[in-house]
């Protein structure tokens, strides 16, 4: 910019000099309202099980909800996405469209106690495959995309039927969001917006989650349809697409080591929402350095989730959700 030598210093210290000075300037701050709870589901009775790999979470059955939900309530969150974890499980994830599922019925039992929290509803298959993948399966045991959609077009619905604010189809189908769309439409749901997980990356992070929603893929692996770590042009193609079906709000996941396409895709998409996912992965690497002194949780924490909003997040799905909204609140 200059090419002859500055007679003044520059001094962008100035700016840094008081905790005031910072703040007036602050170009991104963090709000409870960014934030999503995920909540993992399981089918029985007084069940409160800590997933070992997620200090602080646990699967809950139904009727432990109440005490979360009011937790939640408590700590001011918008909102909470349910991932289900059924007693039985098939080759095509029937139980998933049944109005008596284990997230259909926490929809009700959330619904009841919390109407004003928004529940966001994931959609997939794979907790509910007994071979775990996100679609069934065809012969030459690959995935039957367009078999898939079908069912998942069922599986909205029924949770749009029980309640569900938002839908979020996660499985990575080509054509899922204009499936369910249409699906959702013709059965009257024509107000029930759809969250996109439209670029999803086939990442080892998501390992702590398998433990805690027991939907890791009995063979194989989910790269024929998640995208490869590799590639952040095609994370366009993928939202592309999928604004083109219909989708609502858009989502990068994982969030952290993602945080260039986050930003690609909000250059490319200002005007629709876009959520980023902080995985169980990068939730289990906080905390286990955390609990070896290893670096300050708190100062970590906050760091990771607003750098995610710097790169373009506008709300963000963390296992933290509960925790940094009441850190949040001991600021003020
Ligand atoms: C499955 C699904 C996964 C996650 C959310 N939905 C895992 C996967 O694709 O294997 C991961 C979430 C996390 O790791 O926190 N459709
Ligand atoms: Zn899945």
């Amino acid at each position: 910019m200059f090419d002859a030598p500055l007679k003044l210093p520059l001094r962008l210290q100035r700016l840094r000099r008081t905790p005031a000075l910072r703040a007036l300037i602050r170009e991104t701050v963090l709000d409870k309202n960014d934030l999503i709870l995920p909540l993992f589901i399981k089918s029985g009775e007084n069940i409160c099980q800590p997933i070992t790999s997620m200090p602080g979470c646990c699967q809950l059955s139904v009727d432990r909800l109440d005490e979360e939900i009011d937790s939640i309530v408590k700590s001011g969150l918008l909102g909470v996405i349910l991932f289900g974890i059924p007693d039985k499980k098939d080759p095509h994830g029937e139980v998933s469209c049944h109005d008596d599922g284990v997230v259909q019925q926490a929809i009700r039992c959330i619904k009841a106690i919390a109407p004003q929290l928004l529940v966001i509803a994931d959609v997939c298959l794979c907790e509910y495959t007994d071979h775990g993948h996100c679609g069934v399966l065809s012969d030459e045991s690959g995935i039957d995309n367009d078999a898939t959609l079908s069912i998942l077009a069922e599986q909205s619905e029924s949770l749009a039927h029980a309640g569900a604010d938002i839908i979020a189809p996660s499985g990575m189908m080509d054509g899922m969001v204009v499936a369910i769309r249409e699906g959702l439409d013709k059965a009257g749901f024509t107000h029930i917006p759809i969250l996109s997980y439209a670029v999803k990356y086939a990442s080892a992070l998501y390992g702590p989650f398998r433990e805690a929603a027991e939907g890791a893929p009995q063979f194989g692996d989910r790269r024929g349809y998640q995208m490869d770590p590799a590639n952040g042009a095609e994370a366009l193609r993928e939202a592309k697409l999928d604004v083109e079906e219909g989708a609502d709000m858009l989502m990068v996941k994982p969030a952290g080591i993602y945080a260039d396409v986050i930003y690609r895709v909000k250059q490319a998409f200002p005007g629709i929402p876009l959520a980023a996912y902080q995985v169980s992965g990068e939730y289990a690497m906080l905390k286990a350095a955390a609990a070896n002194g290893w670096i300050n949780e708190r100062a970590a924490v906050m760091e990771s989730l607003l750098s995610l909003k710097r790169a373009g997040a506008d709300f963000i799905i963390t296992y933290y959700a509960k925790t940094v909204a009441d850190w949040l609140k001991e600021q003020v």
